[in-house]
């Protein structure tokens, strides 16, 4: 398949072009590098640094026959979208519209979105299915609702079919390619920065929450196990015309503490990580855990890496192999 991946500069999209490249796809990698790297683009892609809003992207993609775009670029910050909204849905909204509609003239037959569980906002019923009400508590989440919105739309009315893949935490990495963004706000590279004397101590928010340790509970999803549902949705998708699904991709079960991937972490370095515990912070929720037994019906995707320690392993292993990132 000829594919496009936006955002394939950044964490996620590294290791789902690394899996479309091994499968033997075509891949073209359209990144603005706003905060992906060079160096995280696999050799075997083709890379064309630019913005989702360039109209050179309707030359790009049809001079390469795109066939499915996988649509990655945007940026993620919960807080910074809450203290920049103009800022997020310049570059999300404008942004996607700007995708669809190059995408749509260009012959590509479908999206698959990179979604996520802020759509939901802080539901009471756990875990969280594709039914739940979307209410998304930030300018981040309402950005990506606003572009489901908009595929829906699309594949109604233009023919254009999508996957609308709600990620919850990812985590973990490939041997090649794993996280590093500059701020890291994700627990587990955060924790890892710590025990590599990176940082001096690893912050927690919250330790009153209603729950066994007390503190605050989400569910990770191993990286590798994403790209394989990203593989499996295009694969799926390319095959319709004018339908969009929604998935969540989550590893369901209990979820893991905050405190659990503490243990974990230092179980997997061997370091003891110095914490600093602060109040909680408005509007996270206590549980935020995914059903994603729609997606495993569906499409037949099963977890591999579901185990928290595994997915701490390969992160813990990529920090080694790579301690600078993808600095030069
Ligand atoms: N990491 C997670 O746990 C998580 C969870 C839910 C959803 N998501 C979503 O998954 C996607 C990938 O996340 P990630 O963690 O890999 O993020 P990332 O920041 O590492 O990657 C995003 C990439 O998009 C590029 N980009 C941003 N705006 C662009 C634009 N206007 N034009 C071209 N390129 C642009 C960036 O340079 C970067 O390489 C994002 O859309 C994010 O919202 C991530």
């Amino acid at each position: 398949m000829r594919v496009m991946v936006t955002g394939g500069a950044g964490y996620i999209g590294s290791v789902v072009t690394e899996a479309l490249c091994d499968r033997g796809d075509s891949v073209v990698v359209y990144d603005s590098l706003i905060t992906g790297h060079r160096a995280a683009v696999d050799e075997r892609a083709q890379f064309v640094q630019g913005d989702i809003r360039d109209p050179a992207l309707r030359d790009v993609l049809r001079d390469a026959g795109i066939e499915a775009v996988v649509h990655m670029a945007a940026i993620s910050l919960v807080g910074d979208s809450v203290a920049m909204p103009d800022r997020y849905f310049q570059n999300n909204v404008v942004g996607g519209l700007a995708l669809l509609d190059a995408a749509r003239m260009s012959g590509v037959k479908t999206i698959v979105f990179s979604s996520t569980a802020a759509v939901y906002g802080a539901p009471e019923r756990q875990p969280i299915d594709e039914h739940s009400p979307t209410a998304p508590g930030n300018p981040y989440g309402a950005t990506k609702l606003a572009i489901e919105h908009a595929l829906v739309g699309y594949a109604a009315a233009f023919g254009l079919s999508s996957v609308r893949l709600r990620y919850f935490n990812a985590a973990g990495a490939s041997l090649r390619f794993g996280e590093d963004h500059r701020p890291e706000s994700h627990l587990i590279p955060r924790l890892l920065r710590v025990a590599c004397g990176e940082e001096p101590e690893a912050v927690v928010f919250g330790t009153d929450w209603p729950t066994a340790d007390g503190t605050a509970i989400r569910d990770y999803i191993h990286v590798l196990d994403l790209a394989d549902a990203h593989l499996r949705a295009l694969d799926a998708s390319i095959l319709t015309s004018g339908v969009s699904v929604c998935y969540n991709l989550g590893c369901g079960g209990s979820g893991y503490s905050v405190g659990q991937v503490l243990e974990s972490v230092i179980r997997t370095t061997g370091v003891e990580i110095p914490v600093k515990a602060l109040p909680r912070r408005a509007g996270d929720p206590a549980v935020l855990i995914a059903s994603s037994e729609a997606i495993r019906g569906a499409l037949g995707w099963i977890p591999k890496r579901q185990n928290l320690d595994r997915i701490v392993a390969d992160a813990w292993e990529w920090k080694q192999r790579f301690p600078r990132g993808y600095a030069a």
